[in-house]
């Protein structure tokens, strides 16, 4: 059992801290917004995750997890602090490191021992030395006589299956420059781990990089078989059936080439952008990191502007089923949704949305008058002269397509997921999927 101090109770902060505890750690999380403290001692998760309220209480119960401000902690006592605080984008695509480097002064006020410190968050590479120069510096001149050294473990945590992802790795990546912390790593996750090869200890330059490297990968396959499907709309041939075509090549492999209208979330999107930004900073011009870009933001529209006639679109209703920018998750990040709404909306009469996490309550009322979310799927077709699928949630996969063609005004339907069953006799289909040219 190690001692775990956790910095940052977001997404990654509290799904590590949580799991670490259910694998039998002692975890303190803090945070610097006392609201969230509150609220994560009462229990309740301030994201959406299915499954972390149950653990947090149970972990709470059996004091292995508890929550505080940072002053009421005492971090010395901790074996290990890991960062997991945010990194957002800047608006030139760079991270914007602010809170890491509060942590970092944070730390080296409070800390009277060495430590192991351990970064979680996704940074630009170079970051765990920078932090390491920064909290060195920092105890120098408060003259306390020790070092500490910044590690790097990167997570690799999909929203909606993050507590799945962390209780079975594929990997866990350890950037450390000495031998000296392997077997800490080993015990700390000893009770997750399939076999000792699936963790993998490299510098820690390389550990910063990987995490990159594997967001932009997965990203490039999506946004290649996103630009396939664009030419094969136009020759015939079914993108899917492409997709299983290859997939089954080993070499390739299945996931990750659904195509669709293209990537959101707090991830991808941040990744490639500061991927470009790290490499432009050397002199470097990335044409497939900014390709990646360019298709993932046209996506989402590529088809929808042929299929609304924009000279006489002021009299359409349009309709979007899902917001989200995947299903099982709450987080409209970066979603294709939004994309659509902010280029349609002021050339239609009206945006109606329906998604089973924002049923009652629209959480851009404030930007757009004529969006509505509706309290369900029907509701949101009524009258519609197009309805296009946006998030592939559970409950858009098995339809009444009667009580569909009898609600909507035009059978238009544009299946954005090649989720939907095509049933000619009821609807016309305009899809990505279904072989008619759009
Ligand atoms: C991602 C990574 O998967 C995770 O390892 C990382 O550390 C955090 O970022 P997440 O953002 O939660 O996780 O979403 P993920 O499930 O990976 O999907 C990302 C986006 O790609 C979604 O918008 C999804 O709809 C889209 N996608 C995914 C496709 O369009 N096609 C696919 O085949 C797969």
């Amino acid at each position: 059992m190690k001692n775990i101090t956790i910095f940052g109770t977001g997404y990654v902060g509290l799904v590590s801290g949580t799991c670490f505890a259910e694998i039998g750690h002692k975890v303190t999380c803090v945070d610097i917004s006392p609201q969230r403290i509150e609220s994560l001692n009462l229990g309740r998760s301030p994201i959406y995750e299915p499954g972390i309220e149950d653990m947090i209480l149970t972990n709470m119960k059996k004091s292995r997890l508890s929550f505080s401000m940072l002053q009421d902690v005492n971090i010395d006592k901790s074996d290990v602090i890991f960062i997991c605080v945010g990194t957002p984008s800047k608006k030139d695509g760079s991270s914007d490191l602010s809170y890491v480097y509060q942590c970092c002064d944070d730390i080296a006020n409070l800390l009277e021992s060495k430590k192991l410190i351990v970064m979680k968050s996704t940074v630009p590479v170079g970051t765990c030395l920078n932090m390491t120069n920064r909290i060195n510096d920092n105890l120098k001149k408060l003259g306390k006589k020790f070092e500490v050294s910044v590690l790097s473990n990167p997570e690799f945590l999909r929203e909606g299956n993050a507590i799945f992802d962390f209780m079975n790795p594929d990997r866990i990546i350890i950037g450390c420059n000495s031998d000296t912390n392997k077997q800490f790593f080993l015990d700390l996750y000893k009770p997750i781990l399939q076999s000792d090869k699936c963790m993998i200890f490299m510098n820690k330059e390389s550990s910063e990089l990987t995490k990159y490297a594997a967001n932009t990968m997965l990203a490039l396959r999506i946004s290649f078989i996103n630009e396939l499907s664009r030419y094969s709309n136009q020759v015939n041939a079914s993108i899917d059936s492409i997709a299983e075509g290859i997939g089954t090549d080993k070499r390739i492999g299945k996931s990750f080439l659904r195509a669709g209208l293209g990537y959101g979330g707090s991830c991808f999107p941040k990744d490639v952008d500061s991927l470009i930004d790290q490499m432009k900073s050397l002199g470097q011009d990335s044409q497939l990191l900014n390709s990646i870009k360019s298709i993932n933001s046209t996506q989402p529209t590529f088809y929808i502007d042929k299929l609304i006639n924009l000279k006489n679109s002021k009299d359409q209703t349009i309709s979007l089923w899902g917001f989200t920018f995947k299903p099982d998750t709450d987080d409209f990040r970066e979603t294709p949704a939004l994309k659509i709404i902010n280029r349609y909306a002021d050339k239609v009469k009206c945006i109606k949305v329906y998604d089973p996490f924002y049923k009652s309550n629209n959480p851009i009322r404030d930007s757009f008058d004529n969006v509505i979310f509706c309290t369900n799927k029907f509701e949101a077709t009524l009258e519609s002269n197009l309805l296009i699928l946006v998030t592939d949630w559970e409950e858009f996969r098995k339809i009444d397509y009667k009580e569909l063609n009898n609600s909507m005004k035009e059978a238009r339907v544009f299946d954005g997921r090649n989720i939907l069953p095509i049933p000619p006799e009821y609807i016309s289909f305009s899809s990505i999927n279904n072989f008619k040219k759009i």
